[in-house]
C-alpha cells in the first residue's frame, strides 16, 4: 500500500500548484478498498500500484463532487472542502483529480484503460439516477438496485475486472466478484446510516431519507407498513425528522425487521461473490470484513 501512497503523492506533485497539494493532504484517505483490491490480485504486475492509484484519485474525486450535490458538510469524519473552501474549488479540485488520473491511465493497455474509463461514465450515470429518484419517495427495489449498481459498484467491478485483465486473470469472475462486493457494500453503508451513530459513520446519521434517499430498509418498510404507516412514512421523507418522528421509524424499522431484510440481501450478494473467488482467502477476507463492518 506504501507504493500506491507514493503514486499518489507523485501525480499531485506533478500536477504542480500548492493550492491542489494543501487541499488534497487535508483529505481523508479513506478505507483505500479498490486499491487493496487491485493489488491483492494483480500483485505479481509492477504497474498495479498505478493502477491502485489511479482508480483511488477517481473515487476521492467522485467524492469531492458527490459532497457538492448532496450539500456534505462533512466527509470521513473531517469537513468536506465545499464545506471548508465551497463548492467551485470542490468541483476543480475534483476536475484535477480525475483528469491527472486519466492522464495516467492512457500508459495502460487499451482494454485495461476502456474498463476503468467506461466505469466513470456509468458512475456518472448512476450519480444523475440517484438525484433523480430522490426527487420523490421511490418505492421500486430494482430502479434502486440499479442505480446503486452504477452509482457505487461499477469502479469496484472495473477495479477486479482491470486487475485481472492486468494479470490474465479470468476477469468474468473477478467483475462478479467486485460488482457483487460492491452492491453489498453499499447495502451495508444504507444500513449504517439508520443504526450508527454520527461520531462513528463522520458523517450525520439517519440522512439518507432526510436527502430524499428511500434506501432498501425504507423500500421494504413502505410494502409492509398499513395504510397509515404508509402515509406516515410518505410524511417524512426528504424532510429532517423530529426526535418524536425518529423515534417511530425507529420503532417501525425493529416491528417489521426491514434492516434484517436489507442486510440478508447484501449477505446473499456477498456469498456469491465468495462462490466466484473460493480459491482467494484473502479476497474471501476482504468480504467477511465488509459485511461486519460498522463504518
Ligand atoms: C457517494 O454516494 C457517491 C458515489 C459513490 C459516486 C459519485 C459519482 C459522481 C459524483 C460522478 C462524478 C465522477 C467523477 C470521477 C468526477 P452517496 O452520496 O450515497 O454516499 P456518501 O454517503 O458517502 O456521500
Ligand atoms: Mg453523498
Amino acid at each position: 500500500m506504501q507504493r500506491v501512497e507514493q503514486e499518489i503523492n507523485r501525480m499531485i506533485q506533478e500536477v504542480d500548484y500548492d493550492e491542489v497539494t494543501n487541499l488534497f493532504n487535508k483529505l481523508s484517505g479513506g478505507k483505500r478498498l479498490r486499491a487493496k483490491l487491485i493489488l491483492k490480485i494483480a500483485s505479481t504486475n509492477p504497474k498495479a500500484p498505478l493502477l491502485a492509484a489511479i482508480v483511488e484519485l477517481i473515487h476521492a474525486a467522485s467524492l469531492l463532487h458527490d459532497d457538492v450535490i448532496d450539500d456534505a458538510m462533512t466527509r470521513r469524519g473531517v469537513a468536506s472542502v465545499n464545506a471548508t473552501d465551497g463548492s467551485k474549488v470542490a468541483v476543480m479540485l475534483g476536475d484535477i483529480l480525475y483528469s491527472k488520473a486519466f492522464t495516467e491511465l492512457v500508459a495502460f493497455d487499451k482494454e485495461v484503460a476502456q474498463i476503468i474509463s467506461a466505469s466513470v461514465t456509468a458512475l456518472s450515470k448512476g450519480e444523475m439516477l440517484d438525484v433523480a429518484l430522490a426527487k420523490t419517495f421511490n418505492i421500486d427495489e430494482k430502479k434502486y438496485l440499479d442505480m446503486l449498481y452504477l452509482k457505487t459498484a461499477t469502479l469496484i467491478e472495473a477495479a477486479a475486472s482491470a486487475a485481472a485483465t492486468l494479470v490474465g486473470k479470468d476477469a468474468q469472475k473477478y467483475a462478479l466478484y467486485g460488482r457483487n462486493l460492491g452492491l453489498s457494500f453499499q447495502i451495508i453503508d444504507d444500513i449504517l446510516d439508520i443504526v450508527s451513530d454520527e461520531a462513528t459513520l463522520g458523517k450525520p446519521a439517519m440522512n439518507d431519507f432526510v436527502e430524499g434517499k428511500a434506501t432498501l430498509p425504507y423500500i421494504y418498510l413502505y410494502e409492509l407498513l398499513d395504510e397509515d404507516g404508509r402515509k406516515k412514512l410518505e410524511s417524512l421523507h426528504a424532510k429532517k425528522a423530529t426526535q418524536e418522528e425518529m423515534l417511530w421509524l425507529k420503532e417501525q424499522f425493529e416491528k417489521y425487521k426491514t434492516i434484517e431484510k436489507s442486510f440478508e440481501v447484501a449477505k446473499k450478494l456477498s456469498f456469491e461473490a465468495q462462490e466466484a473467488l473460493k480459491d482467494e482467502p484473502e479476497l474471501v477476507a476482504i468480504l467477511e470484513t465488509m459485511l461486519q463492518r460498522s463504518y
